[in-house]
């Protein structure tokens, strides 16, 4: 098809279909030279996921390999994040099926995990089952509490607690990554806590502007200087301490290798 004709069709498909104009604005070329212009001189610095393991083995359970579920990456992350820095309060941003509570629940104290509440999700028209897939791995996970509501609108006050690790994995938009990260930063327990974003890298190479937008208008600047993502994940991290980082290098030569064994564990109905 000749570029005119893509420029027609595509005009012709917009009019049908307003809500296409999203995949234009939301574009990662868009947010990346939007970024660009606001952040100018911004290199990403990245840890090494390795560096944070002390054993050889990281044990990720449960595994859905579901659609939109984390890699099993995300989660060893928060695994080694919990046991390396002794995390006993988490708080997460973003249930859906519970994999990531429901992941980090054997190496912490306590599990908060927050998200709109399944009436709020089926009056925005979201499927019925969809909207049952929620909390299917944490509910019945002893140390692990629910608690729902919109984080934009949420009184985190409400909990009465504070947090030494906080997981952001809601809504991506760079509003609501901005909004959420201003707010539960200030639910950090002291100051060896940690912050984690999710999808905060369109894979594992490339980054996401659109949510590393929202952290870089989220956090004040000596925060940022601590804000690294992490290889071989979709995360970035706030670790309010130094740690070895380079800068990111896109197509690299592997340089670390990991083994998976899958194993099929039994699912009981409760
Ligand atoms: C990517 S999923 C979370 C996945 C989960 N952390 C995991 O790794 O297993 C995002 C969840 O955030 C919820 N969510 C989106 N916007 C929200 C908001 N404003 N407040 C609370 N929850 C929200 C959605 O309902 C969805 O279940």
């Amino acid at each position: 098809m000749s570029k005119i004709a893509k420029f027609f069709k595509a005009i012709q498909l917009i009019i049908q279909k307003p809500y296409l104009l999203n995949n234009v604005l939301k574009d990662e070329i868009v947010s990346k030279e939007s970024f660009e212009r606001t952040f100018a001189n911004v290199s990403f610095r990245q840890i090494r996921l390795v560096d944070l393991m002390e054993s050889e083995e990281v044990k990720i359970a449960p595994y859905a390999f579901l659609s939109g579920s984390s890699l099993a990456t995300d989660f060893a992350l928060l695994q080694l994040l919990c046991q390396k820095f002794e995390v006993k309060d988490y708080l997460e941003i973003g249930t859906w099926r519970g994999e990531s509570a429901a992941n980090v629940a054997p190496f912490v104290d306590r599990v908060t995990t927050f998200n709109l509440g399944d009436e709020q999700l089926l009056s925005l028209g979201l499927p019925e089952d969809y909207v049952a897939s929620h909390r299917f791995f944490s509910k019945d996970v002893a140390n692990i509490q629910h608690v729902f509501g919109d984080s934009q609108s949420f009184d985190f006050h409400q909990l009465n607690q504070r947090f030494d690790l906080i997981f952001i994995d809601g809504d991506h938009s760079t509003e609501a990554v901005r909004d959420d990260t201003k707010k539960l930063s200030a639910f950090l327990k002291n100051e060896k806590s940690i912050l984690v974003w999710h999808d905060a890298k369109v894979d594992t190479e490339y980054p996401r502007y659109e949510v590393l937008r929202g952290i870089y208008e989220g956090l004040p600047a000596e925060m940022l200087k601590h804000v690294y993502l992490v290889e071989n994940s979709l995360c970035a991290v706030y670790l309010p301490f130094d740690i070895p980082s380079e800068t990111i290098q896109i197509n690299r030569l592997p340089r670390t290798t990991f083994e998976l064994t899958l194993k099929k564990l039994p699912l009981t109905e409760k």
